[in-house]
C-alpha cells in the first residue's frame, strides 16, 4: 500500500494489495461477451446464474398462479413468491406484511403518490430535493396539480451535497411528506437520511418520509426500523434480480389508512354488484396475477447478495472507486460532479471539448458500457449547470482491470476528440 496526500480528500491510501472479490465467472453475461466491462450499474445490474436458473425453475418445474388454486404445482408456486416477501423483508429489517411487490421502484412512488396521496388537501406541502430521480418528482407534481398542494425543494451545494441546514426553513405545519434519494443516481452522493428524519420527526413525528433506495439497496445495509422511514422503495433488478419486480416497504399501521392502487383480482374480500370490499394488505395493493418468476428470482437474488456480504462489497467497491477517482484526476480537463467523501460507487464527470454521448459512444466502440445522458435528473442538471454527464457505476463484479482498461481507452477517445 502507498499513501498520497489530495487535495480535496487529504491523505489517500492506494491499494495495490486489492483482493478483488473475483465472482465474475457467477454471470454468464460476461462469458458471453468476453470484453465486456460493463460499467452502467446504476441502470441496471448483471444477472448471477443461480437466479437465471431460478426463473428457469419456476417455468420449468411449477409455473402456476399464486394465492388461488388448491392443487400442488399453485401451491409450490404461492409458497415461493410468499418466501420471497420474507426474504425482502429480512434484507432490509422489515416485517413481512410490510413489503408489497410492484413493479419497481417507479410504480412504489406511484403507489404512494395516488394512494396515500389521496389523504391530501389543498395547501399540503411536499418536500423533495434537487437530486431527485425523475420518478421521485413527477408523481409529486401530478399531485400538486390534481390537489393544488405545493413541492418545496431542498437545494443541493456545490460539493453536491444535500444543504441540510435549508430543511428547518424548508419544513413548517402544512409540511406532510420528504421524499428523499437515499443515494444519488448521478452523484452517487449518499445522503444522511438517518440524521435528516430524526431532524423532521423531531419537529413534527406526523411527517410522512419516503426514502428512494433504488441505488441504495445494493449498496448500503438497509434497516428501516433504524432508518425510521414510513416507505422505503427499490427495484430487484439494481440488486440482482429480475426486471420487472420491486418492493415497497410501508409502516403497518400506515397501510390501513391507504386506498388500494389497482383495482382487480386478488385484492379483494367480496365482490358485490356495486360495492366491495378490500383484503388484507400486503395483498389488498397486488390486483392481478403479479410477477410471479420475478419476484421469486427477487429473492433468490437477495440470497445470492447476502452470501457476498454486504461488508465485503463495501469495502472491493470503495477501493475501486477511488482507484477510478485517481486515476479519473490523471486526465487534466476532466470535471468530476459531486463530492467524494460519503459516496455510493457512482461518478459523473464532463471533459472538456467532448460531448459526452460522443464519449459513451466511443467507448462502446472497445466494448465499455457506461451511461450519457441527464440521467433521468434533470433539476440536479440544472443545479449543476449543465446538461449532461457521463456516468460510470460500478458493482461488486468490476475488476481492477475493467477501472484500468476503462480510463486508458478513455484517454485514447479523448485524443480522437480532440
Ligand atoms: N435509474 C436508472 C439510472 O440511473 C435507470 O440509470
Amino acid at each position: 500500500m502507498e499513501s498520497r496526500y489530495d487535495d480535496r480528500r487529504g491523505k489517500i491510501t492506494i491499494r495495490n494489495d486489492l483482493v478483488e472479490l473475483n465472482i465474475k465467472n457467477d454471470f454468464p453475461i460476461f462469458s458471453n461477451n468476453k470484453d465486456l466491462i460493463y460499467l452502467d450499474n446504476a441502470s441496471t445490474t448483471q444477472k448471477p446464474q443461480v437466479v437465471i436458473n431460478k426463473l428457469i425453475e419456476f417455468y420449468t418445474k411449477y409455473n402456476s398462479n399464486i394465492h388461488r388454486a388448491e392443487y400442488k404445482l399453485a401451491n409450490i408456486a404461492t409458497k415461493e413468491y410468499e418466501e420471497s416477501r420474507q426474504i425482502v423483508a429480512d434484507f432490509i429489517n422489515a416485517n413481512k406484511l410490510e413489503i408489497i411487490f410492484t413493479r419497481g421502484t417507479t410504480e412504489s412512488i406511484n403507489l404512494i403518490a395516488y394512494s396515500w396521496g389521496n389523504n391530501l388537501y389543498e395547501d399540503d406541502e411536499i418536500l423533495i430535493s434537487e437530486m431527485e430521480h425523475h420518478s421521485n418528482i413527477i408523481p409529486w407534481q401530478m399531485l400538486a396539480k390534481q390537489k393544488n398542494i405545493k413541492i418545496k425543494y431542498i437545494p443541493i451545494l456545490e460539493n453536491g451535497e444535500l444543504d441540510i441546514k435549508s430543511i428547518k426553513d424548508l419544513i413548517n405545519d402544512k409540511t406532510k411528506l420528504v421524499s428523499l434519494t437515499h443515494m444519488s443516481n448521478t452523484l452517487g452522493t449518499i445522503n444522511p437520511v438517518n440524521k435528516i428524519i430524526k431532524k423532521i420527526k423531531q419537529y413534527n413525528s406526523d411527517i410522512k418520509i419516503l426514502i428512494d433506495g433504488a441505488q441504495s439497496i445494493s449498496h448500503i445495509d438497509i434497516d428501516v426500523k433504524k432508518i425510521n422511514c414510513d416507505f422505503f422503495v427499490f427495484s430487484g433488478h439494481k440488486i440482482m434480480g429480475p426486471t420487472g419486480v420491486g418492493a415497497l416497504y410501508i409502516k403497518k399501521k400506515l397501510m390501513n389508512e391507504m386506498v388500494p392502487f389497482l383495482m382487480g383480482g386478488q385484492m379483494i374480500k367480496e365482490v358485490n354488484k356495486f360495492d366491495s370490499t378490500w383484503n388484507d394488505s400486503p395483498w389488498k395493493f397486488e390486483a392481478g396475477t403479479s410477477n410471479i418468476a420475478q419476484v421469486i428470482g427477487f429473492g433468490e437474488a437477495i440470497n445470492y447478495f447476502n452470501k457476498l456480504d454486504i461488508k465485503n462489497i463495501n469495502t472491493y467497491e470503495n477501493m475501486l472507486l477511488n482507484i477510478l477517482i485517481e486515476r479519473l484526476k490523471e486526465i487534466k480537463p476532466v470535471k468530476i460532479y459531486g463530492h467524494i467523501k460519503n459516496q455510493g460507487p457512482v461518478i459523473s464527470f464532463n471533459i472538456k471539448n467532448c460531448h459526452p454521448y460522443d464519449v459513451s459512444k466511443l467507448l462502446d466502440t472497445y466494448n465499455i458500457a457506461i451511461r450519457s445522458g441527464h440521467h433521468c435528473t434533470q433539476t440536479l442538471m440544472k443545479s449543476l449547470g449543465t446538461d449532461y454527464t457521463n456516468r460510470v457505476s460500478l458493482y461488486a463484479y468490476n475488476s481492477l482491470n475493467d477501472i484500468n482498461y476503462f480510463v486508458d481507452r478513455l484517454i485514447d477517445v479523448i485524443k480522437i476528440l480532440n
